[in-house]
C-alpha cells in the first residue's frame, strides 16, 4: 500500500475556504459544516478557480461555466467538464490540519 504524505497547513474559519500551496499546486481546503474538504483550485474545464465557486457537503461548482464536481472522487457531475479534479486526503492531529501532497 502506498504511504500518503502530508502537509500541515491553516485551518480555514468554519464555513469558509481558504487556497493553500502544496508542492506548486494551489489547494482549496473548505470547511464544510465542520467537515474539513481538499481538493486542486483549478478546475479541468478551462482553469478557473473552483475557491470562488460554490462548496456543499458533496460538491463543488464552478463559478466560470458551472461545472461541477464530486468532492469524495473528484469526477465531473454536471456542466463542460470531463476531467476530474483531484481530491485530497485530510487529516487532524491535534490541533494541525494535515493534507495529502
Ligand atoms: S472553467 Fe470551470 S467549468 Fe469552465
Amino acid at each position: 500500500m502506498k504511504k500518503i504524505e502530508f502537509e500541515a497547513v491553516a485551518r480555514p474559519a468554519p464555513g469558509a475556504a481558504s487556497v493553500v500551496t502544496i508542492d506548486g499546486v494551489a489547494v482549496v481546503l473548505a470547511d464544510v459544516g465542520g467537515r474539513l474538504r481538499a481538493f486542486d483550485d483549478t478546475c479541468t474545464h478551462r482553469g478557473c478557480s473552483l475557491a470562488g465557486g460554490t462548496i456543499d457537503a458533496s460538491s463543488v461548482t464552478c463559478p466560470c461555466h458551472r461545472g461541477r464536481f464530486d468532492l469524495s472522487t473528484g469526477v465531473p457531475l454536471d456542466g463542460p467538464p470531463v476531467e476530474p479534479i483531484r481530491v485530497r486526503v485530510v487529516r487532524l492531529d491535534g490541533d494541525r490540519v494535515l493534507v495529502e501532497r
